[in-house]
């Protein structure tokens, strides 16, 4: 499979279980957070999907588009694993939603990522909260939750904490 395909099926993927976390999340609490920012387009997806919930976007940098971009009470600017995980009072309350899309193809390095990165989400997501990521996370405890049809297993996850 050509790089673009795989990248379709991945946007595909991504959209099917953001709009999947909507019934999930209805008795959930709590802020929605996107981890990169990246060009803006889920974090769009997210505040159109959810106009009800605050929806916080990280990122090293600012570099979506003006009229797509967090204001700045929603944006954090920085190196995610220094950010991320004293965020909670920005936050003012546990993520009921978060959406991890830091990876890249390098299996490797998202598996580097991934160490720091789900210490990092537990700090400030609810014991409950559902995540969506598009590479595994390892962390403490967690329910794989079902794909709904048209995504491969493996291509983009969605599971819920437990405790
Ligand atoms: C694949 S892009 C996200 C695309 C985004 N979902 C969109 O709709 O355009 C990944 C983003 O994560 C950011 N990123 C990756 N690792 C990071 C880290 N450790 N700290 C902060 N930002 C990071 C990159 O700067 C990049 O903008």
């Amino acid at each position: 499979m050509s790089r673009l395909d795989s990248f379709i099926r991945r946007m595909k993927a991504q959209r099917l279980l953001l709009d999947a976390a909507a019934e999930r999340i209805e008795t959930l609490d709590g802020p929605i957070v996107d981890l990169g920012l990246g060009a803006g387009r889920t974090y769009d997806h997210l505040r159109t999907r959810f106009p009800a919930r605050e929806v916080f976007a990280f990122d090293n940098f600012v570099q979506a588009a003006v009229g797509y971009l967090p204001d700045a009470e929603h944006m954090v600017i920085g190196e995610i694993r220094e950010t991320l995980p004293v965020s909670l009072p920005r936050l003012k309350a546990r993520a009921a939603l978060v959406h991890n899309d830091l990876g890249s193809a390098d299996a490797v390095g998202n598996n580097a990522i991934a160490h720091w990165l789900a210490p990092a989400i537990e700090a400030i997501a609810r014991p409950d909260a559902i995540i969506i990521t598009s590479f595994p996370l390892p962390f403490a405890k967690q329910v794989a939750l079902p794909l709904p049809t048209g995504i491969n297993p493996g291509r983009y996850h969605i599971l819920q904490l437990t405790v």
